[in-house]
């Protein structure tokens, strides 16, 4: 009698589980040289590859290694890639998903909406799916994308809250069609459904309002907001926030901490302004801002400083307030905040906006003011205004509006700066904005 020879896949399950025991005892190496093997050895097995991914994610994690992330993705694909090969729809998506997941924390933008579009082909009768895609071009800031994918939702599911959501979000950024998108958002985070609870969601529902005059619906939100611990207040409506930092509207130069580097700047006023008015003679050297705050009028902007590096570019044109910025680290080396020159044209107004972060002052120096009574900067509920030569420094993670209602530009220098409570660790730490 013949001895029974294994069955190919029989082998295979065996170097399979063998592989995973040796992860499992936290053998690294030798799990590696296994899992290796096993997909050269058994390339047409779909498992082989998705339990090369899981182990490499594991790896991964372990050296804290991209490159190891990036092996665990290319498992992943192949795995991916047998497409109908592999039997159970449930562990085709959570290996879809996973590997979305690697590629989002990757950056790698294009690849990612490609997986998702693998996994809506596999299972289109899903809307979770889809909104998944649009999330993915939403964070990617690609509202054109994310108007078309929920488009196409809502007219297979129009009842879907995400899809919602997420058109509504389109129709405000792309077309400032506030009516619409009001009624979009209004629905889909009443629902409370998953995916409309989140603070970025409350602060565009609330801004939505502002924009239509509805403020007492607008703080309405905000309440709720501050209820679910999205806010720090009504007022103060940044996103990324470090815990206990002293927060008022308006600050005082002897307040912060850097009154000697404030002051010197302020001496230098007249050079700055010098350099800032020949760089506005230059046509296109202005920026328009760019991030849909502005109600009516021109709002430009010159960078020097972003995320505390230098605009080489920039400061090749600006040399002597670069300069002087550079001897005020605390400012031009803020990895949350700019530094800046903005000119604002007659007729302007800006709507009511909270900055990103509670982690940053910002100054404006004041270069060109002509008209300080037609000119105002509300901060919560208190309004300054502009004099040439002088200093305000306000915390513009408060909610802020501004106004010029004059007939001459107004110029300022913007300087933001680390906020004096955080210490050294956290102004190394802090990830840049
Ligand atoms: C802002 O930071 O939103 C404004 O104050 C900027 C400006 O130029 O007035
Ligand atoms: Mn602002």
């Amino acid at each position: 009698a013949s001895v029974p020879v294994p069955a190919a896949d029989d082998s295979f399950q065996q170097e399979l589980r063998q592989a995973n025991a040796e992860m499992i005892r936290e053998n690294y190496a030798q799990a590696l040289r296994s899992f290796n093997t096993l997909i050269q050895y058994y390339a047409d097995e779909p498992l082989a590859h998705l339990a090369r991914a899981h182990f490499l994610e594991r790896l991964a994690e372990r050296e804290r290694s991209n490159q190891r992330l990036l092996e665990a993705i290319d498992s992943y694909k192949r795995y991916l890639a047998f497409g109908e090969l592999v039997a159970s729809d449930g562990e085709f998506l959570s290996a879809g998903e996973r590997c979305i997941e690697h590629l989002r924390f990757m950056g790698y933008h294009h690849q990612t909406v490609a997986i998702h579009e693998l996994l809506i082909e596999r299972l289109p009768a899903d809307p979770r799916l889809r909104n998944q895609l649009s999330f993915t071009h939403l964070t990617a800031n690609n509202m054109r994308q994310v108007k078309f994918v929920a488009a196409e939702t809502l007219k297979l599911w129009p009842a879907d809250p995400v899809a919602q959501l997420h058109f509504g979000l389109a129709l405000k950024q792309l077309h400032g069609d506030y009516v619409q998108a009001l009624s979009y958002l209004q629905n889909a985070i009443e629902s409370k459904a998953d995916g409309t609870q989140e603070a970025y969601f409350y602060l565009a529902l609330g801004e939505t309002l502002q924009r239509l005059s509805r403020q007492p619906e607008a703080v309405e939100v905000h309440r709720q907001g501050v209820a679910r611990g999205f806010f720090v207040s009504v007022y103060q409506r940044s996103l990324y926030n470090e815990p206990k930092l002293r927060a008022q509207p308006f600050w005082q130069p002897s307040e912060t901490g850097y009154n000697s580097q404030l002051r010197k700047l302020q001496h230098n006023w007249i050079s700055i302004r010098e350099e800032a008015l020949a760089l506005l003679s230059h046509r296109g050297y202005f920026e328009d801002e760019t991030e849909n705050l502005r109600h009516m009028g021109i709002w430009q902007q010159f960078e020097l400083f972003a995320k505390g590096q230098l605009i080489r570019k920039n400061c090749q044109r600006a040399p002597i307030t670069c300069s002087l910025l550079k001897e005020f680290p605390e400012s031009s080396g803020c990895r949350r905040g700019q530094v800046k020159f903005s000119v604002m044209q007659a007729e302007t107004h800006v709507w009511p906006h909270c900055g990103p972060t509670n982690c940053r002052l910002r100054a404006h120096l004041t270069l060109v003011a002509p008209e300080p009574e037609r000119t105002s900067l509300r901060v919560a509920e208190q309004e300054r205004t502009w004099r040439e030569g002088e200093l305000i420094i306000f915390d513009d993670s408060f909610e802020h509006e501004v106004w010029h209602n004059g007939t001459r530009p107004r110029l300022v220098l913007i300087l933001d700066m680390w906020h004096p409570d955080l210490t050294v660790s956290q102004r190394r730490s802090l990830t840049a904005i």
